[in-house]
């Protein structure tokens, strides 16, 4: 064990293995003015005084009406909080912080190309531009309260606005990440029964002006296969008054937001007062099937959890500059660099384009420029610019006080990279672990009470009582060096309220299997079971081991197998489809895909091509399979299942693929080895 605080890392410490105790501990001076620095307060969060205590959560916002019951489980596991309540999310983020923060910066929005200025934009602008995009989406395109509106755009300002329009009248966002295909996005209009869309004509990323709009299309025909018709497209323009987007906008149906927002200038819109359970936003993400599922999150709970969890564990203070350089497409961006930010008043930074062009040091320009000091960021990100410039963070001018890392396992040596040379050894660093569905941050440590552990998220954070269960439902005690299934025994206001149109799937996948009375209203008996495996050490710190399911954790972007198979499957030589995870230095995991195909085919003509362009066409460029393994057959147990286990280990290179006894065709795997092992 080793206290590390302000020294750069020596040979010995990068040669610890991950597993082994070592502590960093925050700084006097990040202590003295921390949000959270009196432990006192996970008494008044623990269990005892639960549902009770997430009024403090609560009482952060401003309510039209206060709620009469904190907590109403009378229909398990579909929980209810502060039921009664009437708040506006737009409200609460904008409007509420003009006495006192009108011309303060709400959003710097930083263009990628770098001498495009920096936007600034205060929370009056905010506030105005709120308002008038809110009248255009109300008059122009019929939304109402309760109306789903699907945003499909890239990082620009307009994302935020649209979504704060969007919570202003009531209607319920459904923001799809701007790298999904057309077809993902049109997918997830389908489900949702949303006829608006929102797009941009186009984005900078990588130093190339991207053609957006063209998505739309394909978004708009796909939907209409599916009996969609989208009656609105709504086309943002990144560079107001010249056309960027080569595709041209369907007449009656696309319309240029820039031209028509000028006929709602000044337009100001109520904010609807809406009850706390109904819904603010769906967020689509991949679970066990081939369906993203929209997960539901409320409108009370959820901004009450995402103020409270910023405010403690971000330990944001009105006078910081904050960064989370995650995607707003992503429930990272919405709680904490749209909602959680901003329902405190506080400045955050949106950013167009990639961390590492045109060059690794941008991030950190951005940084001094700026003067960020509370800086977020995912093990991907932090992997791929210690490669690509090691030594940048040293030559900028900025200094953090607190990083985040979220998203999946972080390496310890990656870590203290993170904590060296990034944070300068100055800044304390959460992992915080969560989850789409979980709305904000569940474990983590708290900056100022709890000492940092390279690899480890950390403890249940304030009100959340995580628990780790065997195969039978039994308690692993911490401290005892095994694995299982991660749960949390108690709701909390961030948890989502259901998937969207699917009520049954929500129970099954993550109530189901550790439900101790289905007829019980107690909530004890309803831990809610994450889909990860972890172990808890004896400190009470939770390590995260990676999902337990058919989810792939791609550079920290969550995928389905069964996604990127029936991708592939839409090919039509492909008969059999298998993705494994296999390790990555830089993205943590990538998928291998295993195709069979139908008899009478064989491989040739671009094949490996062609699947892998469906692959991106259906999903996305980031579920690119890193290879693509035609083989003679898939092996199978004699009841026909694929064997991914075996798959994955030849895709991760070891020589152990277990017994194969039982399989129908053991014969196969040597096959199989020598091709793909053969082939890096
Ligand atoms: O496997 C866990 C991993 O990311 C999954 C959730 O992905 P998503 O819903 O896209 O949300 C990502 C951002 C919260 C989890 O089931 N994960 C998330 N945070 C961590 C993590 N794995 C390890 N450490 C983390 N801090």
């Amino acid at each position: 064990m080793a206290d590390q605080n302000h020294v750069t890392p020596s040979e010995a410490e990068i040669a610890v293995h991950w597993g082994e105790e070592e502590y960093y501990h925050p700084s006097p001076e990040f202590i003295a003015q921390a949000n959270l620095a009196d432990r006192k307060a996970y008494e008044r969060f623990s269990l005892e005084h639960f549902p009770e205590c997430f009024k403090e959560y609560a009482d952060l916002l401003d309510w039209d009406r206060y709620w009469e019951t904190t907590l109403d489980t009378s229909n398990p596991p579909f929980w209810k909080w502060f039921v009664g309540g009437r708040l506006n999310a737009a409200h609460n983020c904008v409007d509420r912080h003009l006495p006192r923060h009108r011309n303060k910066t709400a959003i710097h929005f930083v263009p990628e190309p770098e001498d495009e200025p920096i936007q600034h934009v205060t929370y009056q602008e905010l506030y105005l531009r709120v308002n008038e995009f809110a009248a255009l989406l109300r008059d122009f395109a019929g939304v109402e309260a309760g109306d789903r509106v699907t945003i499909h755009m890239p990082m620009v300002a307009e994302l935020p606005i649209a979504m704060l329009a969007c919570a202003r009248l009531g209607a319920i966002h459904s923001v799809v990440f701007g790298g999904f295909s057309g077809k993902a996005a049109a997918e997830r209009m389908v489900d949702s029964g949303s006829r608006v869309l929102v797009t941009m004509d186009a984005y900078y990323r990588n130093g190339k002006l991207l053609d957006h709009k063209e998505k739309a299309d394909v978004t708009v025909a796909e939907a209409a296969k599916e009996g969609l018709t989208v009656d609105k497209v709504l086309v943002w323009q990144r560079h107001p008054g010249r056309t960027s987007s080569p595709t041209p906008l369907v007449e009656g149906r696309d319309v240029l937001v820039n031209d028509l927002l000028k006929e709602y200038r000044h337009r100001t819109v109520e904010p609807v007062s809406m009850p706390a359970e109904d819904p603010l936003f769906l967020m689509y993400t991949s679970g066990s099937t081939g369906k993203p599922k929209g997960a539901q999150h409320s409108i009370g709970g959820y901004l009450s959890y995402v103020a409270g969890t910023t405010k403690y564990y971000q330990d944001l203070h009105p006078e910081d500059v904050y960064w989370c350089m995650a995607d707003i497409g992503w429930i990272t961006g919405h709680s904490y660099i749209v909602y959680g930010p901003l329902a405190l008043g506080a400045s955050t930074v949106v950013y167009e384009g990639v961390p590492t062009y045109p060059d690794a040091g941008r991030p950190w320009r951005i940084a001094e420029e700026l003067g960020v000091n509370i800086f977020h960021t995912s093990p991907t990100a932090i992997r791929g610019l210690r490669k690509a410039g090691p030594e940048e963070p040293g030559k900028y001018h900025y200094h953090f006080k607190h990083m985040t890392t979220v998203g999946e396992p972080i390496e310890p040596d990656v870590w203290r990279w993170y904590y060296h040379v990034v944070g300068k050894g100055e800044a304390v660093i959460v992992d915080t672990w969560w989850q789409t569905e979980t709305g904000g941050f569940l474990c983590s440590t708290a900056p100022a009470l709890h000492a940092m552990k390279p690899g480890s998220a950390g403890p249940g954070v304030l009100g959340v009582y995580p628990v780790v269960f065997d195969e039978n439902g039994n308690e692993i005690p911490a401290g005892s060096g095994r694995a299982g299934y991660l749960c949390i025994r108690n709701p909390w206001p961030g948890q989502f309220q259901t998937i969207w149109g699917d009520p049954d799937r929500y129970v099954r996948t993550y109530f189901a299997r550790f439900n101790k009375d289905p007829g019980s209203q107690d909530w004890r008996d309803w831990p809610y079971m994450a889909g990860d495996g972890a172990m808890q050490a004896e400190d009470g710190y939770i390590r995260i081991l990676g999902r337990i399911d058919d989810v792939i954790n791609v550079a920290g972007h969550r995928l389905g197998t069964k996604e990127i198979e029936n991708a592939a499957l839409s090919v039509p030589e492909v008969a059999e489809a298998a993705v494994v995870a296999a390790r990555d230095e830089l993205k943590g995991t990538v998928p291998d895909l295993y195709v069979s195909l139908h008899p009478g085919y064989e491989a040739g003509d671009g094949l490996v091509k062609r699947i892998s362009e469906a692959v991106v066409k259906e999903i996305s460029p980031i579920a690119r399979p890193r290879s693509i393994h035609i083989v003679p057959d898939m092996p199978k147990t004699r009841s026909g299942k694929i064997m991914r286990r075996i798959l994955a280990a030849i895709s991760n290179g070891s020589d152990d693929v277990g017994d194969v006894t039982t399989l129908a065709n053991p014969e196969v795997v040597e096959t199989i080895r020598a091709m793909a092992q053969g082939a890096r």
